[in-house]
């Protein structure tokens, strides 16, 4: 008996640019869905700058953060809000390892995706960076749709 694997958990999973672009977003969706998680938020959009450098905040350091960042603002990303039992660690283990040529055949990485760099989907490593990522967001979301632009082309 495990009881805290039981918890009702959020998750945020990103479809990367490449993922959008090469057309993966609706069998990304599908592969979460068919596991049996709830889809509880949903989002086409084109992350600012500053956005997705909070967003990758803990990797701020690294010598690859600058590429990361000019990667996930090259285009639009699909953003979600997934939940269910222990669905944070789950959906890791569904998209894979982070270099998608260590990925298990049968992930999402390991099925489509070759270079570390564009590896079409992100998903929270924790609980907390899932309630954090999705606060994020939404966040952004709500201030871009009520700013004129937002409301008129995506409402
Ligand atoms: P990380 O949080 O370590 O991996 P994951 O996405 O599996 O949680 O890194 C975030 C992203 O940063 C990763 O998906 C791709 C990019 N990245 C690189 O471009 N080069 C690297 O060497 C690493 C570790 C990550």
């Amino acid at each position: 008996f495990v009881a805290a694997m039981e918890e009702v958990e959020e998750t945020y999973i990103m479809v990367k640019p490449d993922g959008v672009q090469r057309g993966l977003v609706g069998e990304i969706i599908s592969r979460f869905e068919k596991k049996g998680f709830k889809l509880t938020g949903l989002k086409l959009f084109q992350c600012p700058k500053d956005l997705a450098e909070e967003h990758y905040k803990d990797l701020k350091g690294k010598s690859f953060f600058p590429k990361l960042i000019d990667y996930i603002t090259s285009g639009p990303v699909v953003c979600m809000a997934w939940e269910g039992i222990g669905v944070v660690a789950s959906a890791r283990k569904v998209i894979g390892a982070t270099n998608p040529l260590n990925a298990e055949p049968g992930t999402i990485r390991g099925d489509l995706a070759v270079q570390t760099g564009r590896n079409v989907v992100h998903g929270s490593d924790s609980p907390e960076n899932g309630k954090r990522e999705i606060g994020k967001i939404s966040a952004f979301l709500f201030s871009f749709l009520f700013s004129g632009i937002g409301y008129k082309n995506f409402c």
